[in-house]
């Protein structure tokens, strides 16, 4: 057994692990960080709340919709007095549903909706444009006092160009506006163009899939900037 210190006894195993546990599940009940930031539930006649209620299995809590797993499938953020949308924005990616309006909102969301791909319905300030234009979206409809961005478009499937991604990848969307190409089982490395298993990959684990990652979307990025030009 390990050497005891005076004034401290010593925690036993099972009893640590208890507390690992209890600590692990409390967090897992906590709710996502983006449902607290800004005070205040969901109003009755908000659109996320009306969304909320249309099936049993969602529930709000704080400014989120929630499905029976946790997963955020609505956030209403609207009358938040938000500038930016924080750090804590990307939990939502989940959300089908998201109200920002009433919010001095900079004009700026261009890679805010990074993989946030289930997003149908975007209620935004009047002067905030749809994140990934236009074109992004089946329908933009323009009001006083709001904007609204609905019906995600997939990029993918853009007309005449069916070349965006290399002989040996496919491209996949990741949120509105923005694809990533990925490279087909057993292709790897720049345009998927080298062949057997990255070895490398298990070698340097999280930091090389994550430099992986971050490459693969780096080049989808360039590439359609240069096709747009
Ligand atoms: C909850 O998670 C389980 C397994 O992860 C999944 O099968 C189920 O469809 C999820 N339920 C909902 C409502 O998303
Ligand atoms: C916005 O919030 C403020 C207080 O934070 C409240 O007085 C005001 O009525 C709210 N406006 C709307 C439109 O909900
Ligand atoms: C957007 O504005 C229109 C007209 O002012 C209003 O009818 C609609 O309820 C607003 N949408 C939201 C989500 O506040
Ligand atoms: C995009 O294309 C794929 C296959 O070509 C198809 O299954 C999918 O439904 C299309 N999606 C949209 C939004 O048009
Ligand atoms: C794509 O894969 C095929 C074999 O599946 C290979 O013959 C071809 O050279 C690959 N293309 C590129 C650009 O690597």
């Amino acid at each position: 057994m390990s050497p005891r210190v005076a004034g401290s006894p010593p925690i036993p195993l099972p009893w640590a692990a208890a507390l690992l546990l209890a600590l692990r599940v409390g967090r897992a009940l906590a709710l996502p960080e983006i449902c607290i930031q800004c005070t205040g539930s969901v109003q009755d006649w908000s659109k996320v709340a009306l969304y909320c209620k249309q099936t049993p299995e969602r529930t709000l809590h704080a400014r989120c919709c929630l499905n029976q797993n946790g997963t955020i499938l609505g956030l209403d953020l609207q009358n938040c007095s938000l500038k930016d949308l924080g750090p804590n924005f990307p939990q939502a990616h989940t959300a089908v549903i998201i109200d920002l309006h009433a919010n001095p909102l900079k004009d700026d969301l261009a890679n805010t909706f990074h993989g946030f791909i289930q997003l149908q319905t975007l209620i935004l300030p009047p002067d905030v444009n749809c994140p990934g234009g236009i074109n992004a979206w089946n329908t933009v409809t323009f009001y006083p006092d709001n904007q609204t961005c609905e019906g995600q478009r997939n990029l993918c499937n853009s007309t005449g160009d069916t070349e965006i991604c290399p002989e040996n990848g496919s491209c996949v969307p990741d949120g509105p506006g923005l694809l990533q190409c990925v490279c087909a089982d057993g292709f790897h490395g720049y345009k998927c163009m080298r062949q057997g298993s990255f070895s490398l990959l298990t070698f340097f684990g999280i930091l090389g899939s994550t430099t992986l990652f971050i490459s693969i979307l780096l080049w989808g990025t360039q590439r359609r900037k240069a096709k747009a030009s």
